[in-house]
């Protein structure tokens, strides 16, 4: 588990976390209509170089496979860890999740959101909403003396009432100059459970979300998890330092 003593760790968390949410606020300037996934995945290349820092999931290895991409980039029903293509491009309507995981001296920050491209219908511009909702009731439960548990519960409860699907498969994480650090960090959970929260911890908080049954598929590039019933997803992520005061957002721009 991260813990970070020294005033030069947190300063580099918070470096890294800084460039990593610069990289995602230009990102998220350049998804339009017509723009394909793959010109934002050289585009996020790019920025990495201009503010420093360089792309945490480019050859990311799991088991025998290894990330091909920059940045995860998510479209519609896909959840999570999709792959920038050459031929998709964006259209009006589309939901795209942007998943910036950078590593700067030799720190990691890690962020996300979800942006619709044109004009969107309604019900996915509410699931965004719940979902940026549900990851700020998650950072206000982060603080020293809380648990775990605490996040979990209060990102379950922020959704659960709007009849949203909480996805099970993926869940937040300690981050530090490892990408995934102990402790899991799920999106559902019960009050008081879970290791406690001390200053000095970093953690990745990110709810994915679903506007219909939560369940999930894997395409068979062994990466991209898409919803079973096709319905839409949104993921927003901050990485947060516990302080004595409480939750420092550290990827803000
Ligand atoms: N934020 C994502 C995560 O924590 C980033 C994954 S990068 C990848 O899982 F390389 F694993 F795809
Ligand atoms: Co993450």
């Amino acid at each position: 588990m991260i813990d970070l003593d020294s005033p030069e760790e947190v300063a580099g968390m918070r470096a890294a976390g800084r460039a990593a949410a610069r990289v995602l606020a230009d990102l998220r300037a350049r998804v339009a209509p017509g723009v394909t996934t793959g010109e934002l995945d050289a585009a996020a290349g790019e920025l990495m170089r201009l503010h420093g820092c360089e792309s945490a999931c480019l050859g990311y290895v799991v088991g025998r496979l290894t990330y091909p991409g920059r940045v995860c980039i998510s479209v519609n029903d896909e959840v999570v860890h999709g792959i920038g293509r050459p031929d998709r491009p964006l259209v009006p309507g589309d939901l795209v999740s942007l998943d910036v995981v950078v590593r700067k001296d030799g720190f990691i920050g890690d962020n996300a959101a979800t942006v619709p491209v044109g004009a969107v219908a309604e019900p996915l511009r509410r699931l965004c909403a719940a979902t940026e909702d549900a990851l700020r009731a998650g950072i206000q439960a982060a603080r020293p003396g809380a648990t775990v548990g605490d996040i979990s519960h209060a990102v379950q409860s922020a959704v659960q009432p709007l009849g949203l699907g909480i996805v099970r498969e993926f869940v937040g994480h300690g981050v530090g100059r490892r990408m995934h650090e102990e402790p899991q960090v799920p999106n559902w959970g019960k009050r008081g459970t879970g290791p406690r929260l001390v200053p000095g911890m970093a953690l990745a908080i990110e709810p994915m979300i679903t506007l219909g049954s939560p369940k999930i598929v894997m395409d068979p590039d062994g990466w991209t998890a898409r919803t079973r019933d096709g319905s839409a997803a949104a993921h927003f992520e901050h990485t947060v330092l516990i302080t004595a005061q409480g939750a420092e957002v550290l990827t803000l721009p």
